[in-house]
């Protein structure tokens, strides 16, 4: 079990998932996201990122309910740092869960659409979470290709790992939280169609990238950073 990659779609993704219950499914990963200590290795990596930059631009692409950026809007403002912070998002809904979510005075924009065409932005920084896994594997060495052309100070995927111990807990803590149903199915199938650290090994010798650290993070993270 979990030695090959499931390929079972996702309930978020079914684009006749009625409106609310999507907000209601985002407003409810945002909580697992915090519940699992899931910014911290974004902004860890942020920290050495963006150095003593004195301002830097940032996509994340896939953004949900923009709760990361959100996380990234206070740090920034905490070191005194001008952030311009934009959120790419191919879900449609995405963008009214996310600006329902977020204060107006945040310096953050909301996109839809996809990542692809966002190229010649000058990026400082390129990041997503919970997103690589909803890639196949022919659309991760692409984004690898992306973000290592487009991201000038770095880029950064915060991801789930494939493991049987995260397979097993994570329907426990859901249950046990009362997650949306939806959030504990789809949380499973997530960490079952994640990638191991020996597959991103290979995606990233295949994308052609050099200089990319792999890292588990506790308790279910595994995350891949590339400064330059
Ligand atoms: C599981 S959600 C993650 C949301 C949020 N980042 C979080 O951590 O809670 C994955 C999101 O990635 C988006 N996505 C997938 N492929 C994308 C692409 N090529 N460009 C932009 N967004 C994409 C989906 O629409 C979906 O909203």
């Amino acid at each position: 079990m979990l030695e090959k990659r499931l390929e079972t779609e996702e309930l978020m993704d079914d684009p006749n998932l009625p409106e609310e219950t999507y907000h209601e499914v985002l407003a409810d990963l945002a909580k697992v996201n915090r519940v699992t200590m899931a910014y911290r290795p974004t902004l860890q990596f942020l920290e050495r990122a963006v150095g003593n930059r004195k301002s830097f631009k940032l996509l994340d692409v896939g953004y949900g309910q923009g709760d990361m950026l959100r996380e990234i809007a206070k740090w920034a403002k905490a070191r005194g740092i001008e952030a311009e912070l934009v959120g790419v998002d191919l879900n449609p809904r995405s963008e009214a869960a996310a600006k329902a979510a977020t204060p107006r005075d945040l310096p953050i924009t909301y996109r839809t659409g996809d990542y692809a065409d966002l190229i010649d932005n000058r990026w400082d920084v390129v990041i997503s979470s919970l997103v690589a896994h909803h890639m196949s594997h022919d659309e991760l060495v692409l984004f690898l290709r992306f973000m290592e052309a487009e991201a000038r100070a770095g880029w950064f995927i915060n991801d789930l790992n494939r493991h049987a111990l995260s397979h097993a807990g994570y329907p426990v803590l859901a249950t046990l939280a009362r997650w949306h149903p939806i959030v504990r199915a789809d949380g499973r199938t997530s960490i079952a169609r994640s990638y191991r650290p020996d597959e991103w090994q290979a995606l990233l010798t295949e994308a052609g990238v050099t200089g990319a650290e792999v890292q588990r993070v506790f308790p279910f993270r595994l995350c891949v950073s590339r400064i330059r």
